[in-house]
Order: structure tokens, then sequence, then C-alpha cells
């Protein structure tokens, strides 16, 4: 019996992958140009930490974690997304001081178990970014210009930035206390969900996609209209700096987010082409999760973009880099003993060279090099074994030329590299 891949996990076949080397060649280019800088972190730790940081009461640590026992007893997650396991990493190499700003990203899988769906996988993958250090409100404003940048050097259209804030740890119970009369208040109309919600995590009825629990929240109290002085003036701020650096958004005060550290401003990248799952990139503020993971008091934001979904938005000219090729086509045994040391050193002065030892006609190793769409064609039989030359044919113009088997491999290289100049 053949064993296929598990249900919501996706294969990244040759075809598709010029344009996640692009995204991620993009990415690191913008972020680095950002003065951030790569940290890799392990794709399991402790349940502990994602329990702590994400919330007891999210759909992710209630039942989407893949988690597991070792053999010493420990309990242990696959990451579902990265800010966490970003924050332990600096909290234990002490990269966070009372003046220091970390600028951090980081691009890889992470795991949860959703019901699959297009643009939603079980395994999936994230670039995501994480600033440690202020709170000052333009650096928001920054985030989010750096995260449209990215989207707009890779030619993505029609994608728009919902922000919110969800104030502080003064401002929120307040809020929460608001919401949950408001919804108490609803009772039955309100999904069993959601009234369980009611009690543990009453933000997160605002996120619910049944139509009645929308329509029963229709006139819930606004988030926004709970927020303290402070919080009110550092949403301000980040507004006005967007205006300011002409970066388009929509309030939508019932982002409320799938994760509990969530601080102040919060945000999603959305577009109408994904269908149901239509958030390409998330993220917001977490002024208070270092401390609750044991660090020292540092604010903190970031997002993570997903790059399935940015993938599925790319135009098809992104990611094509076919490369040139040369294909090297020997005639009878004493060519084909000659090849492998030709390719060799055709490779390492950077050639992309490609042969078949199978020692088939001239007409068949010339359509096998069209196939592969070879740029050049190096024919190697006795003839030109005894005359001491190699046949070059270009491909594009059938041009032929002979030139000397021992000048071979620095022609070659010479005119690729000066077809591409
Ligand atoms: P998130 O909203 O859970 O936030 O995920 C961020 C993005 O990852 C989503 O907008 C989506 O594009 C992608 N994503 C999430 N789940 C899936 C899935 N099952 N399949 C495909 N793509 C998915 C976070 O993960 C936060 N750590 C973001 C953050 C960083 N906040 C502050 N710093």
């Amino acid at each position: 019996m053949k064993i296929g891949a598990i249900r919501g996990v996706k294969d990244i076949l040759p075809a598709e992958i010029g344009k996640w080397q692009e995204v991620e060649f993009a990415a690191r280019e913008t972020l680095e140009n950002h003065g951030y800088r790569e940290i890799r972190i392990p794709v399991f730790e402790y349940t502990e930490l994602f329990a702590r940081s994400i919330g007891q009461g999210t759909d992710i640590i209630e039942k989407e974690m893949y988690t597991f026992e070792d053999s010493k007893g420990s309990k242990i997650s696959l990451r579902p997304e990265g800010t966490a396991g970003v924050v332990r990493a600096a909290i234990e190499h002490h990269l966070l001081g009372p003046s220091a700003i970390n600028k951090l990203y980081y691009i890889g899988p992470m795991f949860r178990h959703e019901r699959p769906q297009k643009g939603r996988y079980r395994q999936f993958y994230q670039i995501g970014a994480e600033l440690l250090g202020t709170d000052n409100p333009r650096v928001d404003a920054e985030v989010l210009s750096m995260l449209h940048l990215l989207l707009q050097h890779l030619g993505i259209a029609g994608i728009s930035l919902e922000l919110n804030s969800l104030g502080c740890k003064a401002c929120r119970p307040v809020y929460r206390a608001t919401l949950q009369d408001f919804l108490k208040a609803a009772g039955d109309a309100l999904c069993n969900d959601c009234k369980r919600r009611t009690d543990l995590n009453p933000l997160r009825v605002l996120d619910c996609k049944n139509p009645h629990c929308r329509e029963a929240t229709r006139e819930a109290p606004s988030v926004l209209a709970s927020l303290c002085r402070e919080c009110m003036d550092h949403f301000e701020t980040v507004k006005v700096t967007l205006d300011e650096l002409a970066l388009p958004y929509e309030i939508n005060e019932r982002l409320v987010r799938g994760l509990d550290y969530y601080t102040r401003t919060t945000f999603e990248f959305t577009t109408h082409q994904l269908g149901a799952q239509n958030a390409v990139a998330a993220g917001g503020r977490y002024d208070g999760l270092v401390e609750e993971l044991g660090g020292p008091a540092t604010p903190g934001i970031g997002f993570a973009l997903g790059m399935e979904r940015l993938i599925a938005l790319l135009p098809d000219t992104v990611g094509r880099r076919d490369r040139d090729v040369l294909y090297l086509a020997p005639l009878g045994k004493a060519a084909i003993d000659r090849t492998p040391h030709l390719l060799h050193e055709l490779r390492r002065r950077g050639v992309c060279a490609e042969t078949d030892y199978q020692g088939k006609s001239l007409k068949s190793q010339m359509k096998k090099a069209d196939k592969m769409r070879a740029r050049y064609v190096g024919i190697l039989g006795d003839d030109e074994l005894n005359e001491g030359v190699v046949l070059l044919r270009n491909m594009e113009n059938k041009d032929q030329q002979k030139v000397p088997l021992d000048k071979f491999v620095e022609v070659i290289s010479t005119t690729l590299s000066r077809d591409h100049s």
C-alpha cells in the first residue's frame, strides 16, 4: 500500500519553489534593510511556554497544538507560532536590556491541528518579525510600513490593512467586564462555543464566524470606547504616523486576534482573493509578554506573514528563474568517457551543465536538450575528438561553431557570463 502525506500538509514541488525562494529573498532584504537580524529557534518547545503566552482559553492551546510526552515525561509541543519561542530565546540569551532594541526575524514551519481547507494547513510557513524594547507608537507604524513595502515589492495588489487597539492591562479588564455583561444579556442568541467563551475569553466572541453570533453582537460595545488616556494617545500617534506615511488603513474594532498576548495595536493585512482564509499577515503589540515569561519588563511588537497565502497571491511572473543550461551530447564510448571530467570542470566554473550518459543517438539527445530548454549543446563525437574540438550549437539561433576541446570550459563560462551582462 502506498503511503501518502498527512492530511493538511503540503509538498512544495520544484515547479513552485522559485516563488518560495523569491519571497524569502525579498523578505530577508526588506527586513535586513530595516535592521532586523535572523534568529533560528527550535520547532518544539515545552508546552507550558505556548500555554502561558498564547493563553489557556484560545483555540490554539485548547485544541490545535501537536503535543506529546518525550521519554522522560516532559510535555512538548510543535510550535504553533514563533513569537513565544523568540521571546523565550531573547530572555534566555540576555538579549534584553534597559536601552536595548532587538529586531529579530524568522522563517520556518509552524504546526496547528486545524480543519484543513484552502489557505489553511496543519504545517504552514511563516515569515515573522519581532521588535523588542520600545513601546513608541511610531515603531508600530514603521512595522506596518515595512510589511506594506514587502508586499509591494512582491507585486501583491488588493490588500487592505485593518487596525485596532486592544488597550493595556489597566483598561482592558474594564472593557472585558463591559463586554461580558453585554454577552451575558445576549445569552441564548450565542452559539455554545461563544457561551463558554463569555466567561473564559469574551473578546474571542467578537471573532466568531457564526451568523447568529455576528447578529447578536452587532451592537456590542467597542473596545476603542474603553481605552485609557495613554492607550488613546498611543493609538492616535500610530494613526497619524500612518497618515504621514500615506499608508491607508481601516479601523476594525472587532479585530481581537486569536492569541491572548496582544496589547494596544493589533492588525491584519487581508485580501478578498483567498476566500475564507483572508488574512495574509497579522500581528500586534505585546507589551506584557516578556515579563509574563519571566524576563525584564520589555514591550514588543511583531507580525507573521503566512507564506502559502502570500504565494497564492503572487503574479505568475514571480519566481521564474530559468538557469542557462549547457547540454553536453557525447556520441560513442570515447566521448562518454571524457564527459565526467568536462562536466566537473564546467560546474566548477559555475556553469549549469547536464548530460545523459546513456549513449543515445544525436537526435534523441537534441530532443532531450530541447526539453530542458538548454541554451547551448556541446556535441562531442569521434570526429570531434579526433579533431580536438567540441561542436557548440546555439539552440536559439541554431548557429554552430567548433571550439577547441582544451578551451571549451573557458569559452562556455565566458559566453554565458557575457550573455548575462
Ligand atoms: P496568526 O494570526 O496566528 O499570528 O498567524 C499569522 C499568519 O499566519 C496568518 O495571518 C496567516 O497568514 C498564517 N497562518 C496562520 N495559521 C495558518 C494555517 N493554519 N495555514 C496557513 N497559514 C496560516 C501569529 O502567529 C503571531 N505569532 C503573529 C505575531 C508575531 N504577532 C506578534 N508577533
